[in-house]
């Protein structure tokens, strides 16, 4: 999505379409009041009369207005004040730009800088609106025969009131269009089914993302015979029942001036398909399992934001990919495997199969002596029941660690909650027969499966995201959400001011 800037005032300004907010209650925000005197009060006489009713989300197109140098008005509810903040926020630029990318026009002005949220600047704002639009104009087509007409939206205007927030504004944008951004790219690798994103789809798509960084990318893939020859047996395992042949992708960003600096490590579950394996899953539903390597789109999707913003770090992306599938070649309950880590899992349902690609993709990490590892998995049922579609699971070795994650999902609004990772839950992870079993039992399903991570990451700070609830949505809207990309990708900049040194005085 293009952006610019505009510091005019809103009634004159020439656009297709004009986006103006306003709460349900007060005075109108400075844009609005703007229109309003411009346009023989037809703002304030639409809500007094009751024709529109600025409730949180709700939207009205006003198709000419006189004296306004727009050609339409779109009028947008942020709800009560007293309960705005940045949830709200999100869901007004949501419904502003999906009604904008449904209309005949290839450019709007916005003036959402007005709809202020505590403790968040006009940087902020800009980077959401960006990121809202660029969601809104995503479809994805590539498997359909005849394409219904793309949304012709292209260009934001960003309306500032004072001139000295328009570098400000620009800076957010540029976040916000990056961003959204790779949240559509990690919504096509999710949506893509699992005949299409195999282990070796998903590797050519790193390959495609360094060809196309000028440079700022480097990709290297470990064929199955490379990692027999590594000793990743786990992963392997994984893949041992599948015609498509297992792939472990590492991708590095190198930005920070010193090469040797620790580098930010991401790991993704990248699992094709899940079927369960020997341990088959119920069918109904099962096409969702295509959305098994959401954790995988989610790190590709980060990493391309981070190729566009080009942030000062360094920053290694790793997916661990296979599809599981029942067959005669296929692991079976009982049997035991040596992780690369040389600790040996006795795996008791093969439908546990994301540790166990992820365990060696986490012992892979530690050659980088990373300054953080985070692994985004769609990880167990269990978290879905926990928090819903709402959050993400987080569960971390360090507590600084979680918190600036906390703090990146509730900056970008992709949220996670943090969950216990204590010690009195590690029992359940025993076998008679191997180092550790691969499930837990039923009780605390998504924390012993964090338990059993936990134990192949104990070099380094460490968290994992349990995104089995977040990465897709079900039923008539069921697609991938791109999340948690927008957490991730807020991290990692945040981790770039932090690296910032500031003389000494
Ligand atoms: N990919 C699934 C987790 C999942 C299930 C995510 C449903 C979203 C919706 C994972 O590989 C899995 O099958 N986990 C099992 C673990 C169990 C066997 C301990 C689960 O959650 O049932
Ligand atoms: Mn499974
Ligand atoms: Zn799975």
């Amino acid at each position: 999505m293009e952006f610019s800037v505009l510091t005019v005032n809103p009634a004159k300004v020439e656009t297709a379409c004009l986006v103006v907010p306003l709460f349900q209650d007060g005075d109108l925000l400075s844009a609005a009041a703007k229109l309003d005197d411009a346009s023989e009060r037809l703002i304030a006489q639409l809500v007094e009369r009751g024709d529109f009713t600025p409730e949180l989300a709700n939207v009205q197109l006003i198709p000419f207005a006189p004296g306004l140098a727009a050609e339409r008005l779109l009028l947008v509810g942020l709800g009560k004040r007293e309960t705005f903040n940045e949830g709200a926020l999100r869901k007004s630029l949501d419904a502003a730009f999906t009604t904008l990318a449904k209309l005949p026009v290839d450019s709007a002005a916005v003036a959402f800088a007005d709809a202020e949220v505590e403790d968040r600047d006009v940087a902020w704002n800009a980077q959401m609106t960006l990121e809202s639009a660029t969601r809104a104009v995503y479809r994805f087509t590539q498997c359909k025969s005849t394409q219904s007409p793309a949304p012709q939206l292209r260009t934001i205007e960003l309306l500032v009131s004072e001139t000295n927030q328009a570098d400000s504004a620009k800076a957010g944008a540029r976040i916000g269009a990056a961003l959204g951004d790779g949240v559509n790219l990690a919504r096509t690798l999710g949506n893509l089914p699992g005949n299409i994103c195999t282990p070796t789809y998903l590797a050519n798509q790193a390959e495609t993302m360094a060809a196309e960084s000028a440079g700022s990318l480097d990709v290297e893939i470990l064929d199955e015979a490379e990692l027999e020859a590594l000793g990743a047996h786990s992963l392997l395992a994984v893949g041992r029942g599948s015609a498509e042949p297992s792939k472990l992708i590492v991708m590095k960003y190198q930005g920070a001036d010193n090469a040797e600096e620790s580098p930010h490590v991401l790991v993704g579950k990248g699992i094709t398909f899940d079927t369960g394996g020997i341990s088959l899953k119920a069918g109904a539903g099962m096409d969702e399992m295509k959305f098994d390597m959401c954790g995988a789109a989610s790190v590709f999707g980060a990493m391309k934001s981070v190729i566009a913003l080009k942030p000062k770090l360094n920053v290694v992306a790793i997916v661990a990919s296979a599809e599981n599938m029942p067959d005669g070649r296929a692991i079976k309950p009982g049997d035991i495997v040596t992780t690369l880590k040389g600790l040996t899992v006795e795996i008791l349902n093969t439908d546990a199969e994301g540790r166990l690609v992820l365990c060696d993709a986490l012992t892979y990490a530690e050659r980088f002596e990373p300054a953080s590892v985070v692994d985004v998995a769609t990880l167990t049922g269990a978290c879905v029941i926990a928090l819903g579609d709402h959050a993400s699971g987080l569960f971390s070795n360090d507590d600084d660690l979680a918190l600036d994650l906390l703090e990146a999902g509730e900056a970008s609004w992709d949220r996670a909650w943090h969950m216990p990772l204590w010690d009195d839950y590690q029992q359940q992870l025993d076998s008679n027969f191997a180092d550790l079993a691969n499930i837990g039992g039923r009780p605390a399903g998504s924390i012993t499966a964090a338990c059993f991570l936990s134990r192949f990451a104990d070099k380094y700070p460490w968290a994992h995201l349990d995104i089995a609830g977040t990465g897709w949505d079900s039923g008539k809207q069921k697609g991938a959400t791109g999340r948690p990309v927008g957490l991730l990708t807020r991290y990692l900049l945040d981790r770039e001011s932090e690296l910032v040194v500031t003389p000494e005085a």
